[in-house]
């Protein structure tokens, strides 16, 4: 009989990690519960009456899709009752979300995307939700502040992500490597799957919208270009393959070894570099990604090393297998 081990069970007895005390373990467990029932609205999406837009437009400036905010609302809910935050922040909320007086609080900050790759919800195409974990800076009696929160990559004591795909899998790192856990449905337990994940050093695939082509600089082209035609004497060939939800291009990635680029554009003169959010995005992608032997830059600065002015400043992010995450720095460094 294979081990099984359960995700609670590895959590109580990571002795190895600094945050394997109650605390984490209870937000970490609140995550894990999110999860499953964002997963179940996920699974019946067609059937219930949560496909389609609200009407609202978010802080982003994106049209907010009803599963967006059912799973911020599950999310913000069930993060608060853990007992163990400070505060919390959202891609869909502009402000900081303080702790309600009537909660326990603790020294944790999380920081979500509650659902990525919202524009595929509709279409069945794999979505989901990623999170970020600090300690406070300040000490337990003054109020939290932004301060607290705007904390270089580097400074996350866990990071992870949930995947609805053709199963729902939670990855996550506390700094001890990076483990998989797939949930079994008929007992509703994430189950461990992928113990210590390694990226492979080089990949196969690239994955970028080449449909921006015109809004880049001339290095980004050069360095998509090479994914086209890597050294012209080498016999390797790079596959396309982008599926427009960050978490689902980047976990293939992970398993099989590659590259992800949202580079800055000109596209919108309101963000010039790019779409994607350094706090809630970048950062703990790119904690994961180098837990895993990866390396994460936003073109040519590590993306961990980054300090964040603002909550939902935008980063360009290049994510993925440590040879072509250089190879693209190399590109990005020469310039036009
Ligand atoms: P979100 O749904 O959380 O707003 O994130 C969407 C992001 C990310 O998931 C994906 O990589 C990117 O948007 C796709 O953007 P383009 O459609 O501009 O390629
Ligand atoms: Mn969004
Ligand atoms: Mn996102
Ligand atoms: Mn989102």
């Amino acid at each position: 009989m294979p081990q099984i081990t359960v995700i609670e069970h590895l959590l109580y007895h990571q002795k190895e990690s600094p945050m394997a005390t109650g605390r984490f373990t209870r937000l970490l467990s609140e995550m894990i519960l999110s999860g499953k029932i964002i997963n179940q609205e996920v699974n019946k999406a067609g059937l219930v009456e949560i496909l389609g837009l609200t009407g609202e437009t978010n802080i982003q400036g994106e049209k907010v899709r009803k599963l967006d905010e059912f799973a911020n609302q599950v999310l913000v809910h069930r993060l608060q009752q853990a007992g163990v935050l400070c505060a919390l922040a959202s891609e869909e909320n502009a402000d900081l979300i303080l702790v309600p007086e009537d909660c326990p609080r603790g020294d944790y900050i999380i920081i979500f995307d509650p659902l990525d790759g919202s524009s595929n919800i509709d279409a069945n195409v794999s979505i989901g939700t990623i999170f970020s974990i600090f300690r406070r800076i300040s000490t337990g009696e003054e109020p939290v502040t932004l301060n607290d929160v705007l904390q270089k990559g580097a400074r996350q004591v866990a990071a992870g992500y949930i995947i609805y795909g053709s199963s729902t899998m939670l990855v996550y790192t506390t700094g001890n490597g990076v483990h998989g856990f797939t949930l079994d449905p008929s007992v509703g337990e994430f189950l461990l799957s992928h113990p210590d994940i390694k990226i492979p050093e080089r990949g196969k695939i690239y994955s970028v919208n080449e449909g921006y082509w015109h809004y880049w600089d001339q290095a980004t082209r050069n360095a998509v270009d090479y994914f086209k035609n890597p050294d012209n004497d080498s016999k390797r060939v790079y596959r396309s393959r982008y599926i427009g939800s960050l978490v689902a291009d980047f976990h293939r990635n992970l398993l099989y070894g590659g590259i992800f680029l949202y580079p800055a554009d000109t596209k919108d003169p309101a963000c010039s570099h790019g779409k994607l959010r350094l706090m809630c995005e970048a950062n703990p992608l790119a904690m994961i990604v180098e837990q895993a032997g990866g390396m994460a830059t936003d073109g040519i600065n590590r993306i961990l090393d980054l300090q964040p002015k603002e909550l939902h400043e935008r980063v360009p992010l290049v994510i993925g297998s440590k040879l072509d995450v250089l190879q693209v720095e190399k590109f990005m460094r020469a310039g036009a």
